[in-house]
């Protein structure tokens, strides 16, 4: 049997070198090459290397101009508490808020105030101390706080080089870092590309005032209650856009029963629904492409509904007009 040796992840990779010139060097060609999880070890502070790795100012200073001007505040503070408020004594005719001779101690509060800001904060920001870190498995490190430099880097996916938009490549001979597509690739919806008029509403780029399918019964009963459910809570039961939604404060849609809506085109409904308009998101992931057509042929029916002639309903049905109003 094989004995499998327990794999050890690696952290990072790491070069050693024996002066600062090469290790800012090495820093500078690393950052160029895209690596920005990076950093240095030296036995001495090297100013250059912070350009090198590509540091960013960090907010140490701003911790502590804040931490001083709360020291002096403070002290200032301490000082009129105490002599104008707490306990104010006539001492030679000075007056209680005397601020020259304040000036002491604001001046010290704010020195400590500062320097406890820059103690804390250096070691918040550098996450010091630290009793392990990768690093330390490799013998040599041993020698970083005494004569040797160190660089090591990280590739983090989440961090990864890319390109933006349009950005030129050096990497593809043609310097275009989009690519075209292959020969013969081929469209992941072939559906959509075949049919225009079920897909997209259009024919010819043109919004289409028909149907892709027979609109039965069935097909209408199927868009009622679709309609009744992704569209009724804001354009209301009728389409005349007194939804629940809107009667809650939400933005009023505009009544399908406007004339314009009564000439638009089916496809335009298909295409609202696709695509969203105005204030109204899309329900293309919602709602199925047939189902969307569906809908439409009920859109259809309530706008020919607001519109009929008692004429166009069926002699028998016309008691039920008299009932109280949908929503
Ligand atoms: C959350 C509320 C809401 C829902 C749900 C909703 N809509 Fe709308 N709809 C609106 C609003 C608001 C407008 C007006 C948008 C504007 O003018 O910016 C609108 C506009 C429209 C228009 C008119 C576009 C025009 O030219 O004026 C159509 C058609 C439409 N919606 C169809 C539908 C259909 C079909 C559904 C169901 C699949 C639906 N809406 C669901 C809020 C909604």
């Amino acid at each position: 049997m094989v004995q499998h040796q327990r794999a050890v992840p690696i952290h990072g990779l790491m070069a050693e070198f024996d002066n600062p010139t090469a290790l800012v060097e090495a820093a500078d060609q690393a950052r160029r090459q895209g690596y920005t999880v990076m950093d240095a070890y030296s036995p001495f502070p090297i100013e250059e290397v912070n350009d090198a790795l590509g540091l960013k100012p960090n907010r140490l200073p701003l911790i502590v101009l804040l931490g001083g001007i709360f020291g002096g505040l403070g002290g200032y503070g301490l000082e009129y508490w105490t002599q104008v408020i707490a306990w104010p004594m006539n001492i030679g005719g000075r007056p209680f808020h005397s601020w020259p001779h304040f000036i002491p101690v604001t001046f010290e509060c704010t020195v400590l105030g500062a320097s406890i800001a820059a103690f804390l904060g250096m070691l918040a920001l550098n996450g010091l101390p630290q009793p392990y870190h990768p690093v330390f498995n490799v013998p040599a490190f041993d020698r970083a706080s005494r004569d040797r430099f160190f660089i090591g880097c990280r590739q983090d996916m989440h961090d990864a080089p890319r390109y933006e938009p349009l950005e030129a490549s050096s990497f593809f001979t043609d310097t275009s870092s989009a690519r075209t597509l292959v020969a013969n690739t081929v469209s992941r919806n072939p559906l959509a590309d075949s049919d225009e008029l079920l897909y997209t509403g259009k024919i010819n780029g043109q919004l289409a005032n028909q149907f892709p399918m027979a609109v039965t019964a069935a097909v209408l009963q199927r868009g009622q209650e679709r309609y009744n459910i992704f569209c009724s809570p804001c354009h209301g039961r009728t389409g005349e856009g007194n939804g629940i939604v809107v009667e809650r404060g939400m933005r009023k849609p505009p009544s399908f029963m406007e004339d314009r809506l009564r000439n638009a085109a089916a496809g335009y409904f298909f295409d609202v629904m696709t695509h969203g308009f105005g204030a109204m998101q899309d329900y293309a992931s919602q709602i199925s492409v047939e189902d969307r057509w569906a809908i439409v042929a009920y859109e259809r029916a309530l706008q020919f509904s607001q519109h009929a002639a008692i004429n166009d309903v069926p002699d028998d049905k016309r008691a039920d007009l008299d009932r109280p109003e949908a929503r």
